[in-house]
């Protein structure tokens, strides 16, 4: 029977209250009653089903759904057992489940993925988590997180996707996609600007309307086109407003990207209930200060309609419709264990993927093992305190212990003969600088572990690690150097030593792929997603004004120029540049074709890359765009990459397709995206600074064409377009108008 007769033939039921009386009488009766509810006909659209579902409710039971329980997660809300709803359960993060449970992968960090600039991969690693979380109970994942690395000094670096908004979108979405596409609704977090920990709950970001739509906005449009279901505000304030009450929420993501699902307040959040209300916050986690009898209290005084609340309830429900939480709820319980060998197979994959080669002079890996004997293996980080994950909300609990200097042993053999030396102060560093005389190579594991609440205080390595380093690379010029960062980190022995690597926060699989790379059983592949500068000077936002901020207040005023923008910009020479990474082969590029710009904005060009070298790689071949000089844009922005496997000899045929969004910049008088006319310059190439092929193309008229162009995006929203006729305009109750910043109004402060 066709679809649409199935559900026309459904009778509709009411909930009677004799039903009611039954449900309350116990759980074994809720199947009954479910099975009866309108809303559990999964014929209907998600958004017919949570109408119904919201029609059946009392105030109290609407309020009950916006705020936070206690439970058995990092965030509960609470189930109603008349009308059969679920209590929704959200347990981070990014990197794999985390929040301290255990029997799960602790998988390698973010950026680590973000370094393989493999959309397959993070697809897996978002169904990954998605497996896990699933497993364990748990209905909303809350990650990824979509921040960027402003400053290479933020402590949540490592759970981001780098520096860049194009390579940030493309892994966040993926990410999503794998996650929901195992009925777990995707967090995307946090909304808009909580690059720094440094004061996260107090500070208010500076950033001007181009830079939050050409920066800091477009990984979370991305999200919210990927289909993510629910959203994090920040903690940070954005332009006058605390990030849970920002008209932002209303108007750019609700209205302009045309996000449906729930937008929740990181943990315990700073807001002031009526404004957060009417400018989009729908969930308060994990507490019910707010989005309690405060919001009940409003309703009933008519300060707030119950049209808002109604909104709110639903846009909760929608996600928990659509990702089979009340047809299809997970089974799991949260002592669960839920990690498998092929979800620890595929932490070891990523992680040999991620590892970035800086440089290998003369080519002294992949190690030879026919002329190397011995390895002097230095570094706490390599034995007796090995970095695996990053702290805080991210932290995901290890299942196993793989260190650097075990698995180095393992994979060298009884020919190579192994030392260690911790090498942490000044008679240990001595020590490991003879032991490193001695043998034929040394490898030195060093590096800093971050997280959550704290940012770096500098961008050197901690305690004597540089001098380690320096030691043991005058002993020995055949020093290997692998870094254990989240961000770009400044490596003033960057020339006395001879190769360097970065292994990120790998996660549980830490020493074996390192191992494979080292010896060559793996060719590295990964490319930087964060500039590493070549002295702390150099980094973009470089004044305290800018880091960490004056009097609580942060200003974004390099604007644009963030991250690599800002060195090519000033025609600065970092260390390595964004997009930097070596293969033990090689690649070359060539056959660069630029084809005409449609009438609506779409540009295909292609190019061939081939292993030129003698050994099977990958490269990833990335597209940056210089638009026409009069608009102001950053000299170059990466527009497309393209990884690409190839033995020795082969070659790939490269299309990359860009459309109008990737033409067009964000214009603050218009207030909307602009295709400027003029000569854009295309450059494919290795990395940011290691351009291999120049091209252009001339935009000449109006792009798009009325005709195909994507309204929303064109669309200038307005603070008053958002949630209709209840939107009590809340742009113009600026919070200086209010007494007390640092307490909510409702309460008197
Ligand atoms: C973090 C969020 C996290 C939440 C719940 C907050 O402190 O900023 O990223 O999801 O706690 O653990």
């Amino acid at each position: 029977m066709p679809k649409h007769f199935a559900r026309r033939m459904k009778p509709a039921i009411a909930i009677t209250a004799r039903m009611i009386g039954v449900v309350m009488s116990g759980p074994l009766i809720l199947d009954e009653v479910r099975a009866a509810a309108p809303w559990m006909d999964t014929s209907l659209p998600a958004n017919q089903r949570a109408n119904l579902l919201l029609s059946q409710m009392t105030l109290d039971e609407k309020i009950a759904m916006v705020h936070g329980f206690s439970g058995p997660c990092v965030g509960n809300g609470t189930n109603n057992a008349r009308l059969g709803i679920p209590a929704l359960h959200l347990q981070d993060g990014p990197a794999g489940v985390a929040d301290g449970v255990q029997g799960v992968t602790a998988l390698p960090a973010p950026i680590l993925l973000a370094a393989t600039w493999d959309l397959i991969l993070a697809r897996q690693y978002g169904t990954i988590i998605g497996v896990e979380d699933r497993g364990k109970g748990i209905h909303v994942s809350l990650g990824p997180m979509i921040n960027l690395v402003r400053v290479p000094q933020g402590g949540r670096s490592f759970e981001t996707f780098g520096e860049d908004p194009f390579l940030s979108r493309a892994m966040a979405a993926e990410h999503i996609r794998g996650i929901q596409s195992q009925q777990v609704i995707a967090g995307a977090k946090h909304f808009v600007c909580n690059d720094q920990e440094t004061w996260r709950g107090n500070e208010t970001t500076y950033v001007d309307e181009r830079t939050l739509h050409e920066i800091y906005f477009p990984p979370f449009l991305a999200a919210v086109r990927a289909g993510v279901g629910s959203i994090t505000a920040a903690y940070n304030g954005v332009n006058h407003y605390w990030s849970s009450e920002s008209p932002l929420l209303g108007t750019k993501l609700k209205v302009m990207f045309g996000f449906k699902g729930f937008i929740d307040c990181d943990w315990g959040a700073n807001f002031a209930m009526e404004l957060a209300v009417n400018n989009g916050l729908d969930l308060e986690m994990p507490y019910d200060t707010r989005f309690s009898s405060p919001l009940q209290t409003a309703i009933q005084s008519n300060i707030i309609a119950v049209s808002q609340l109604d909104d709110m309830v639903r846009r909760i429900f929608l996600p928990m419709f659509q990702f089979g939480i009340f047809d299809n709820p997970p089974t799991g319980s949260i002592t669960d264990i839920v990690t498998t060998p092929a979800h620890a197979q595929f932490a070891y994959q990523t992680a040999l993927k991620g590892i970035v080669l800086l440089k290998n002079s003369n080519n002294l890996l992949p190690l030879n093992t026919n002329s190397v004997h011995s390895i002097a293996v230095c570094g706490s980080v390599a034995f007796s305190h090995p970095i695996w994950v990053g702290g805080g909300s991210a932290q995901v609990y290890l299942p196993y212990y793989d260190d650097p200097l075990s698995e180095i042993s393992n994979r060298a053999g009884a020919a190579i003969s192994i030392t260690y030396d911790q090498g942490d102060s000044g008679g240990s560093i001595t020590q490991a600088a003879k032991a490193a005389q001695m043998a034929d190579v040394a490898i030195v594991c060093v590096g800093e572990q971050t997280g959550e609440g704290t940012d770096r205080s500098s961008l050197s390595l901690p305690s004597d690690q540089d001098s380690l380093v320096s030691a043991v690379a005058a002993a020995n010029p055949r020093t290997i150097v692998v870094l254990y960062e989240g961000a770009g980190t400044l490596m003033p022995w960057n020339d006395q030593v001879a190769a360097a690597l970065v292994a990120w926060y790998p996660g549980q699989e830490n020493g074996r792929p390192l191992a494979s790379i080292l010896f060559g059983d793996a060719n590295p592949s990964g490319k930087l997603p964060v500039t590493f500068p070549a002295s702390a000077e150099q980094v973009p936002a470089n004044t305290p004004a800018q880091f960490p901020g004056t009097n609580l207040q942060v200003f974004y005023s390099e604007g644009l120029l963030m991250g690599y923008r800002w060195y090519d910009s000033w025609g600065i020479e970092p260390l390595y540049p964004f997009g930097h990474g070596l293969s033990y082969t090689t690649f070359t590029y060539s056959n660069l074709n630029v084809g005409p710009v449609s009438s609506s904005g779409q540009v295909t060009i292609t190019c061939d890359v081939s292993n030129s070298g003698s050994r099977s790689g990958a490269e990833i071949a990335q597209l940056y765009l210089r638009f026409p000089a009069a608009v102001g844009e950053p000299p170059r922005q990466l527009k497309g990459f393209k990884k690409v496997l190839l033995s020795p000899g082969a070659s790939s045929h490269l299309t990359f397709n860009l459309d109008w969004e990737d033409l067009a910049y964000w214009d603050a008088n218009a207030h909307c995206w602009t295709v400027p006319t003029g000569i854009f310059r295309i450059m494919i190439g290795a990395s940011s600074r290691d351009i291999r092929l120049n091209g252009l193309f001339n935009v000449t008229s109006r792009i798009p064409s009325s005709a195909v162009a994507n309204c929303a995006l064109f669309q200038a929203a307005t603070a008053s377009s958002i949630l209709g006729s209840n939107f009590r305009a809340a742009a113009a109750t600026g919070r200086a108008s209010r007494p007390g910043r640092w307490a909510p109004w409702w309460r008197g402060g």
